[in-house]
């Protein structure tokens, strides 16, 4: 099947992609797809085979939605048009005044048409394509202002990279909308990160847009994000007469749109629809809070214009808290990973917005004394755009006098242990080394799908194996065997089986991963990448010293203290050394890749543009694995242009800006290969 001309293959390949992009749509946009997972499946492969035999990429393929290095930084963009912001009313009163200054400016007592859509709480970002080719996505930053997240947002599948409208892309467009989280994906990415010993994300707006500025596409991969499109930026070769028309355009370009969006006239109509969607609310599965109402004619809006942060013709409805009175039946102290105690109400189960909220987080002992929140008192809890509930008041006057102060403990509730509170910091800490709650929090994360990723040792296993006294520390879990887990309730002879096997699999991993596993605090899987990336091996970190540690680019004082503090301690390296003992084995690709002090590349900046003679993640690879960077877009910043054949308007933008372009044999050229990197084209 390879010996087919290459006109043949190329049309094959764009059949394929414009195949897979259209079912793509229809699963992830319309839900509603007409092939099988399989089918999908094996389309993608058959795909991912031609472009990697014959190295031909289209922009839009859905190969090419996982960046294939992570960046240093984000590069800063000017939108071409301000994104604004948005006035907020929170009061139908408010609404009815919006609608009589919009009369008054536009002097007419006749009805205006509006829309109104569900207010998204997540991230804006403002998507540029040119020729119908996503080419830039970027944050809204301070409005005019924001930062070039191109490679996290091609991950997200429902955005577009080629505009595939049956009979109108306009020259240039900028297409804004709001990147979110649904709720119930926003918990269980939650869920994952505290069984990871991880901070959990406040809200899905903030996982939404603590997903969009990673550095690492990958990781934004891993989340599940979506987008709502509902705005207009600086546009060329179309002309959109209203908003309602507008979503109709983003909808038949595949753009996903707000879940509703009614266009009526006058205000009392819009008012109706704004009161249907709030309380229709607890029904999306997503978080909202508020409406928007745009003035529908985009020559209106025109006519009626912008203050400095805020259009005058649009308004966002800011829905009431959702806030519930119940009781606090107890206050418990909680343990984590890194021995941080926080204090958690349990309530009396009571309903707030749809759902039935029995515990809140009471963050610390100085949030307690603040509200002077005691055992017994009645509350006030609040779901504001928040999914974490919040405590916000004690009401005082239901008071009876039974009600007991939490005490900040002394010592630590799980193990007994000194507890301290550092200066200028608010948490309490149990600093016992061998504390069991902290232990079993961070055998929950080593074994955690981001950590060494043992199949069937995730929480509740690891607290039976840990209660049995089977596992005290990581090590203990390479000793176990198939019997000792056998013995367990729960556990048969397959099952033991499958969980011994699982461990030993996770036994050949990598050095970063394995770092990241160790849970260090202020290690993550970034600082961990950074770490390997310096380190032949594991032992070449013994007895590291900060200073060493400081040396590496972007590892900081406190991750610096704290791994060295981690290599540093005897008690550890014999655990490390017995893990090894035991088969551990940890390869280095990172170390691999960056071995030479000084790399031919380290300094430059590239933008890849047109087809190249190796795929597009290879070429940026070795660009990586050599000191450059590579970004997405041509700026002053840029260092050059490496174009192959039909480069898009990004060589057009270099040579405005005078920045050198060369080709993927001067790449070759300036990288001088040596025989170890020759090998990395090959
Ligand atoms: S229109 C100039 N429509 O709310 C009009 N914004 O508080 C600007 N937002 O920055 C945006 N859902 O991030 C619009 N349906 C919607 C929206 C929406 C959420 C966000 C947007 C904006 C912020 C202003």
């Amino acid at each position: 099947m390879t010996d087919k001309r290459p006109e043949a293959i190329e049309t094959e390949i764009e059949q394929l992609v414009r195949k897979l992009n259209e079912h793509g749509h229809r699963y992830h946009v319309l839900d509603a797809p007409i092939i099988s997972d399989a089918e999908y499946d094996r389309l993608y492969r058959r795909l991912l085979h031609l472009e990697t035999a014959h190295g031909i990429i289209l922009p839009d393929s859905p190969t090419q939605r996982i960046g294939a290095v992570p960046l240093e930084r984000f590069d800063k963009v000017r939108h071409a048009e301000p994104m604004l912001s948005l006035e907020n009313a929170f009061s139908r009163n408010e609404i009815i005044d919006f609608d009589k200054r919009l009369k008054r400016l536009l002097r007419t007592d006749g009805e205006i048409e509006y829309t109104v859509e569900p207010k998204y709480d997540g991230l804006a970002i403002e998507l540029s394509y040119r020729k119908g080719v996503l080419w830039l996505a970027s944050t809204r930053g301070d409005g005019y202002e924001g930062e070039d997240v191109t490679g996290n947002i091609r991950t997200i599948r429902t955005v577009p990279l080629k505009l595939e409208h049956p009979e109108n892309i306009p020259e240039e467009i900028d297409i804004r909308g709001e990147v979110f989280m649904d709720i119930a994906e926003f918990e269980e990415l939650n869920k994952e990160r505290r069984q990871a010993g991880e901070q959990p994300f406040a809200n899905p707006r903030n996982a939404a847009a603590g997903s969009v500025r990673q550095l690492d596409s990958a990781v934004t991969a891993r989340r599940k994000l979506h987008l709502a499109c509902y705005g207009i930026g600086a546009c060329r070769g179309a002309l959109f007469a209203n908003q309602n028309a507008f979503i109709q355009w983003l909808k038949a370009a595949r753009f996903p749109v707000p879940a509703v969006m009614h266009t009526v006239t006058g205000i009392d109509a819009a008012l109706a629809v704004m009161a249907d969607i709030e309380a229709h609310r607890s029904t999306f599965s997503f978080e909202t809070d508020g409406a928007v109402i745009k003035v529908n004619d985009f020559s209106i809006q025109k006519t009626l214009g912008t203050k400095t942060r805020e259009p005058r013709w649009a308004i966002a409805y800011k829905f009431a808290a959702q806030r519930g009175t119940t009781r606090i039946n107890a206050i418990t102290a909680r343990v984590g990973r890194t021995g941080v105690i926080t204090p958690v109400a349990e309530l009396e189960p009571v309903q707030i917005g749809g759902v039935i909220v029995s515990n809140s987080s009471l963050h610390n002992w100085d949030e307690i004394s603040r509200k002077d929140i005691r055992i017994g008192d009645t509350v006030i809890v609040e779901r504001a755009g928040d999914v974490i509930p919040h405590v916000i008041a004690v009401l005082k006057e239901s008071r009876t006098g039974d009600e007991k102060p939490f005490p900040v403990p002394q010592t630590c509730p799980a193990c007994g242990g000194f507890v301290v509170r550092e200066e200028g910091e608010v948490a309490v800490r149990c600093v016992a080394l061998d504390c069991p709650a902290q232990m079993r929090e961070k055998i929950i994360h080593f074994a955690s799908r981001g950590g060494m990723d043992i199949e069937g040792l995730g929480e509740k296993n690891v607290e039976l194996l840990h209660e049995h006294a089977l596992i005290r520390h990581f090590a203990d879990i390479y000793a176990l065997s198939k019997d000792d887990i056998m013995r367990l309730p729960r556990f048969g002879e397959k099952s033991a089986r499958n969980l011994v096997d699982a461990i030993h699999a996770s036994m050949n991993t990598t050095l970063s991963r394995f770092l990241y596993a160790l849970g260090i605090p202020q290690v993550g899987e970034y600082a961990a990448k950074l770490v390997a990336r310096n380190f032949e091996n594991l032992q070449s970190l013994y007895r590291v010293t900060p200073a060493r540690l400081l040396a590496i680019h972007q590892i900081g004082g406190k991750t610096a203290g704290a791994l060295a503090g981690f290599f540093q301690d005897e008690g550890n390296l014999r655990v490390l050394d017995r893990m090894l003992k035991l088969g551990l084995r940890l390869s280095n690709p990172d170390f691999a890749a960056s071995r030479h002090a000084v790399r031919p590349l380290d300094g430059l900046t590239f933008v890849v543009t047109g087809t190249l003679p190796k795929p597009r993640q290879e070429v940026e690879e070795v660009i990586a694995q050599n000191g450059g960077h590579v970004s997405s877009t041509v700026s002053k910043s840029t260092s050059y242009v490496l174009a192959g054949e039909n480069p898009g308007s990004k060589l057009h933008k270099a040579r405005t800006l005078g920045i050198p372009v060369i080709g993927y044999p001067d790449l070759l050229r300036i990288l001088k290969p040596k025989p170890a990197q020759q090998k990395l084209f090959s």
